[in-house]
């Protein structure tokens, strides 16, 4: 494996932990005030993204590369709103597309084309991704401050999720 996209790969497992940690806290923090749909959806979410991680990591070792397994600094908790839980995961996402990019590109510098065939699932995951987080984030905008539209956004969000 190329050693600079092997430090790439292995910079995006972080990023995924992060994501997927980040996502754990979310759901934490929405069970505790009551939302169980938004929790379920950001528990859901958390576990995709260690699917995301492990699939590099399995990758990285089966290339003859080493897959290292970071350590993780502990995620937000303190969000004010379900506007700002909302936030946190589009830009969450944003992030990470960002980083999917960039090993596309250094892949297409490198001429690494199987690892520019490999990550050609994850673009397609980030398109899906940001989707749902915009779509989910422009409810939440038309709701407002209306306290039974939460409700009903918390009934509803896991619709969403199924529809990916
Ligand atoms: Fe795997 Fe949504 O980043």
């Amino acid at each position: 494996m190329i050693p600079e996209i092997e430090k790439l790969l292995n910079e995006q497992i972080k990023f995924e932990a992060k994501a997927s940690a980040q996502y754990l806290s979310m759901a934490s923090w929405a069970d505790i005030r009551g939302y169980n749909g938004v929790a379920d959806f950001f528990y859901t979410q958390s576990e995709e993204e260690r699917v995301h991680m492990i699939k590099l990591v399995k990758f990285i070792n089966e290339r003859s590369g080493t897959a290292v397994i970071p350590s993780i600094e502990k995620p937000r908790d303190d969000f004010k709103s379900l506007m700002e839980l909302f936030e946190t995961f589009l830009t969450s996402e944003e992030f990470v597309t960002a980083k999917i990019n960039n090993v596309i590109y250094e892949c297409l510098q490198h001429k690494d084309y199987n690892v520019h065939n490999f990550m050609q699932w994850y673009v397609a995951e980030q398109l899906e991704e940001e989707a749902v987080a915009r779509t989910l984030l422009d409810k939440l905008k038309i709701i407002g401050n209306d306290k039974s539209g939460h409700y009903l956004f918390d009934r509803d969000i896991n619709t969403f999720q199924e529809n990916k």
